[in-house]
């Protein structure tokens, strides 16, 4: 990365808008991309350029439709950060957000130049902004506009050159010309502060859409450029929902990239999804059809099989999630074995080279190191100890319909198949639970506990018990 800039510098995330073309009622700039509100993504770029580039720079938020829902969420995520908001009254247009802003910010002459971005183009990083800055100092303009060619310039302004540098025109105001122009303004702006003020000042809305145009301070003949960056697709504005699926999956792909070349395996891309918040180690491989999400760490040498669902996960080393698992706010220890089909749900603590099988729920439980859960079990606010193995179909009966309950069970027991523990209840180290019980009685250690009636068997009996179809009465008799 380049050194630190001298100058100071503000930056202005434009968010006051709509958002009408989304059709949701959330503010544009909060709508999630995977669990992150959009704005997010350019707050951290924001942040970054402050702890990298520009100490103290002022990052300004403008906000204005459901502005008490945006100030909200920015008090509650970045209270320590130190943001600042511009309000605007009424949204007039692009210029008009930038003139409330150069209203309300403190001394606002004593910077030299303000970034204009946009809370709609959240793929907006570091590079971005630094390139159009080295392009307005090195070249000693007023105002530098970061542009892309995209195929589809439909909704954005064109950028129209001049024999005398260049200007933006509106899609609503462009004749069919100009319309043909690929070349787009990505809303991403920086201004030599006093040019900025001296132009806002003279905007008129006389246009199409009766709206302050930023984009009217680049016109023919001013000291204005272009920065052109190559990869559009990551400095478009999202407007529907549809470009805010495709960004997602930028992102995405961004990410997975990052972890590929740090040693993550991944079998497919296009249906894997996982959010940068969370952190894989090299060695891992993840099938297809899988979802990370969260604070999910993940160690060295673990496999996530295809269709698993992992949100707030541990996986300590060599774990292996086989396919279909759901698992959420637990810990795995190195060389457990999870699934097919298993659920863990939050506070599952699954001790090493233990096994969870398939269709097990895990809640809120301790299995030792080594303990196995192989088949269709329920497990609920239960301590199991190491080297137990829990038969088929064993369930901890943990609610009594207002509380909660606590079973234990102890080292090296066997459960037997179709066993119900009562909660609370507590069986000790080396006992064996015969089959079909029901235990609601404490069992102490290496004892062997049985509860179900004795077995009777009657000969020639089971015709009084067998009904038979009217139509198949006569066939048989
Ligand atoms: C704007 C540009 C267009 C560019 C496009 C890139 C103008 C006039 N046009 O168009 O040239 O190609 O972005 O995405 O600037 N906003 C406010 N207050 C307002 C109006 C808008 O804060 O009164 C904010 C919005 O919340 C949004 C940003 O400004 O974050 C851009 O506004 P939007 O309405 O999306 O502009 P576009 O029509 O996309
Ligand atoms: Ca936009």
């Amino acid at each position: 990365m380049s050194k630190e800039i001298a100058d100071k510098i503000c930056l202005v995330i434009l968010a006051a808008g709509q958002g009408t073309r989304m059709k949701v009622s959330t503010p544009k700039p909060l709508i999630p991309i995977m669990n992150r509100p959009m704005l997010d993504y350019v707050l951290d770029t924001c942040l970054d350029f402050r702890r990298h580039k520009v100490k103290n720079a002022l990052i300004s938020l403008v906000v204005g439709h459901q502005s008490e829902v945006m100030k909200a969420y920015v008090d509650q995520h970045y209270h320590s950060e130190n943001l600042h908001i511009t309000m605007q009254q009424k949204q007039l247009g692009t210029a008009d957000a930038v003139k409330s802003f150069l209203a309300q910010c403190p001394d606002v002459m004593s910077y030299k130049y303000i970034f204009i971005l946009s809370g709609d183009v959240p793929m907006v990083s570091l590079e971005h902004l630094e390139k159009i800055y080295s392009e307005i100092s090195s070249r000693h303009l007023k105002a530098v506009v970061a542009t892309v060619i995209t195929e589809n310039p439909t909704g954005y302004g064109r950028i129209q050159l001049h024999s005398t540098g260049l200007s933006i025109v509106e899609e609503k105001d462009a004749d069919a010309e100009v319309k043909k122009i690929t070349s787009i303004n990505t809303g991403l702006y920086v201004f030599e502060t006093k040019y900025l003020k001296d132009c806002i000042e003279k905007i008129s809305n006389n246009n199409k859409s009766h709206e302050f145009y930023l984009t009217d301070t680049f016109q023919s003949g001013r000291e204005v450029g272009a920065v052109h960056f190559d990869h559009g697709e990551d400095l478009l504005g999202i407007n529907t929902l549809e470009q805010l699926e495709q960004t997602s999956k930028r992102i995405n792909r961004r990410n997975l990239l990052k972890l590929s070349a740090q040693g993550v395996r991944f079998w497919d891309f296009a249906s894997t999804f996982i959010e940068p918040s969370v952190a894989i180690a090299s060695g891992s491989v993840i099938y297809p059809n899988v979802i990370i999400e969260g604070q999910t760490k993940i160690a060295a040498g673990c496999s996530v099989g295809p269709f698993c669902h992992l949100k707030n996960v541990e996986l300590a080393e060599d774990v292996q999630v086989k396919s279909h698992s759901m698992l959420e706010g637990c810990k795995i220890a190195s060389r457990a074995e999870v699934g097919p089909f298993a659920r863990l749900r939050p506070g599952a603590d699954i001790g090493s080279k233990a096994k969870v099988g398939n269709f097990v729920e895990i809640k809120k439980s301790t299995i030792g190191p080594g303990a196995k859960v192989s088949h269709l079990s329920y497990v609920g606010d239960a301590i199991v100890g190491d080297n137990t193995n829990i038969g088929c179909g064993f369930i901890t009966c943990n609610y009594d319909g207002v509380e909660k309950h606590v079973t234990k069970i102890g080292k090296n027991c066997f459960i037997g198949s179709d066993t119900q523990t009562i909660a609370p209840v507590e069986i000790g180290d080396n006992c064996f639970v015969a089959s079909g019980s029901t235990i609601n009685t404490p069992m102490p250690d290496g004892s062997f506990g049985i509860s179900r009636g004795r077995q009777t068997t009657h000969l020639n009996m089971a015709k009084r018990f067998l009904k038979v179809k009217d139509k198949d009465k006569h066939k048989d008799a």
